[in-house]
């Protein structure tokens, strides 16, 4: 349904979570697609996002394989949550340097790729931002004020590549609460069956990393041809409840 047969497509933090949807979802709409983590087995490509020698690395291992790379999706992500007097320095930095050093270098990477493979270049990119990047969450000020940097470095990606006549769209899509390994490691079982704790959301309920999923291969696809700079809000509309 989404026309990405044949796109290559490089998504990271893929060993997990709405990652490992991701590429799932993107394989069966007949994208080939190269997986990277940190935490590399299997099929996974080894990549620390943050390490720009990697970054040179994963995108020539796309390259080697797949003979171009169309679609990016900058996932990889690390949890982080305190009040901020117990907030160390060296937190909030890991909190920039994953979410917004490692999107930046991503982004550099794969606009340099799609500008050298056409001209105009052709492309598009979707970085994995969070509702707490756009409406502050109690006690995640390191990780929504990174998640809120990734949203403007998408805008201004965006605004960048379209002025100089590519057309590389570049959008964010912003989860709320996604049952995933990373969120699975703050709450137990019992949290997740009780709508008691869904009450805030318009749609009582959580998201899962497929609901994740659906949005990001919309966004990819050239059914949102004329989307760019912005961001897509996956939450069940919790960010227009009264509840931070
Ligand atoms: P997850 O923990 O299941 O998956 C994240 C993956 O990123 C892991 O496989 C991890 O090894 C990898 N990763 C971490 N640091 C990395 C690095 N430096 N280089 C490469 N890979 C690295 O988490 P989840 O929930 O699937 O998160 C994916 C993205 O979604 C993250 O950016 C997260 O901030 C964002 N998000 C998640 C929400 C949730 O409720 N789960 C809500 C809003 C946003």
């Amino acid at each position: 349904m989404t026309g990405l047969d044949g796109r290559v497509a490089l998504v990271t933090g893929a060993a997990s979570g709405i990652g490992a949807a991701t590429v799932e979802r993107l394989r069966a709409e007949g994208a080939r697609v190269l997986g990277t983590d940190i935490r590399a087995s299997g099929e996974i490509f080894p990549h620390d996002v943050t390490d720009e020698a990697q970054w040179e690395a994963a995108v020539g291992e796309c390259v080697a394989r797949f003979g171009r790379l169309d679609l990016l999706v900058s996932n990889a992500g690390i949890a982080g949550a305190g009040p901020i007097v117990d907030l160390p320095l060296e937190a909030f930095r890991a909190q920039a340097r994953v979410h917004v050093e490692g999107a930046f270098l991503g982004m550099r990477a794969a606009v340099a790729q799609m500008q050298r493979q056409e001209t105009p270049a052709r492309g598009s990119i979707v970085a994995v931002a969070s509702v707490a990047g756009m409406k502050p969450i109690l006690q995640t000020t390191a990780y929504g004020t990174a998640k809120a940097a990734l949203i403007n470095l998408v805008r201004a990606v965006a605004v960048e590549v379209g002025r100089r006549g590519d057309f590389i769209r570049v959008n964010a899509v912003a989860p709320g609460g996604t049952r995933t390994p990373m969120t699975e490691a703050l709450f137990d079982d019992a949290y997740w069956a009780d709508p008691a704790n869904f009450a805030g959301v318009p749609l009582r309920d959580y998201c899962r990393p497929a609901d994740i999923a659906g949005a990001i291969t919309w966004l990819l696809s050239d059914a949102a041809a004329f989307v760019t700079a912005t961001t897509l809000v996956v939450d069940g509309g919790w960010l227009l409840s009264n509840r931070i």
